[in-house]
């Protein structure tokens, strides 16, 4: 009888199956192996406290010297949100070229900077650029960085593949259950895929805008409910770190942006679970209709690619977004997410 799969699992150098797992071995060793994903379930962070918050932009020269320079190429994606940009090296921005970055994130939700060195500075560096835009969240639950709370580690393989889902489309705006979510948000690519592992984004502010006035003024003055629970359970399921308690914060629906003073939508799959005041059904039938508006509405969505060296911000709080798992699983997509925390959200 023929031997087996099993049986040649052990055979000579030549061996096909032991060839091709060396060969996946290879293309998983991670360029950045400083970023891999650490957990420790022993680390435990106090309560967060409420802190006082100056957003940058405030400070920003609406026309941005500091930051679009005659060598900066800038090219939008959608009217909505979104605006490649070339030519601007994040690391190199002075402190009021930092301030415009905010601006600009704001004005624009999503900036996709192509070419940055980011990746290669020192994390404390890294760290300090996006400290300059409020106190950096520390993730709960995600990989982090081993003495280096701050990083979030987007997972090798992401882990909303599996369960039983025909996509794994998942709109959410990142850990808005802390009582003072993010802003301006970085994002920078380590390892990715040749094709596929974009981000999807839509604008909540052109989604707040596409309801008619009746419909924005039921929504203005509710709260809804957005709970860390589900994320802290799924972590100690699989053996994972619950490093603080799980909170559940009440936002308002509409939020105002402190420098734009643009309204947005404040509501996401991820963690919004119910309507302040409303019974059961209420509740899930509007955030129903709300989670199907946004996610349904093309017009007002974008994908930002990534190319090696390529460093996302967005503004957290005028926008919600969604990974694609379109690449396969042995290929290694790594990417290291900084998440600084902004205002408690400004009812509108
Ligand atoms: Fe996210």
């Amino acid at each position: 009888m023929a031997p087996s799969v099993s049986d040649k699992r052990d055979g000579p150098a030549d061996d096909p199956i032991a060839k091709a797992k060396a060969a996946l071995q290879q293309t998983n060793e991670p360029s950045y192996p400083f970023y891999y994903p650490y957990f420790d379930v022993e680390e435990k962070f106090p309560p967060t406290e409420i802190f006082e918050f100056i957003d940058p932009g405030t400070r920003a020269d609406p026309a941005k010297p500091h930051l679009l320079n005659p060598n900066t190429t800038t090219k939008d994606i959608s009217p909505y949100l979104g605006t490649e940009v070339t030519g601007t090296q994040i690391s190199q921005l002075s402190k009021e070229g930092l301030d415009e970055l905010a601006l600009y994130a704001a004005e624009r939700k999503l900036l996709i900077f192509r070419d940055q060195d980011f990746k290669d500075l020192a994390p404390d560096r890294q760290i300090e650029i996006a400290r300059h835009f409020g106190p950096i969240q520390r993730h709960p639950t995600s990989g982090n960085v081993k003495g280096y709370p701050e990083f979030h580690v987007e997972r090798p393989i992401p882990e909303y593949r599996g369960g039983d889902r025909i996509n794994g489309t998942s709109w959410h705006s990142d850990v808005s259950y802390e009582k003072q979510p993010p802003g301006t948000t970085f994002f920078f690519i380590l390892d990715q895929p040749e094709t596929g592992g974009d981000t999807l984004f839509l604008s909540q502010a052109e989604a707040y805008r596409r309801l008619s006035p009746e419909f924005q003024k039921r929504l203005e003055g509710l709260r809804a409910v957005h709970s860390a629970v589900e994320q802290a359970e799924f972590s100690r399921r699989r053996g994972g770190p619950v490093r603080r308690e799980p909170v559940e914060t009440e936002h308002p629906l509409v939020r105002v942006h402190p420098v734009t003073g643009e309204k947005a939508l404040y509501v996401n799959q991820g963690f919004t679970r119910r309507i302040v005041g409303f019974k059961h059904e209420e509740s899930e039938y509007l955030l129903k209709f709300l989670f199907d508006h946004i996610s349904k509405s093309a017009d007002f969505h974008v994908r930002a690619t990534y190319r090696p060296g390529t460093v996302v911000v967005w503004d957290n709080r005028l926008t919600a977004h969604s990974a694609t798992g379109d690449f396969d699983k042995v290929i290694r997509r790594h990417a290291v997410r900084l998440t600084p925390q902004a205002e408690v959200p400004v009812p509108a």
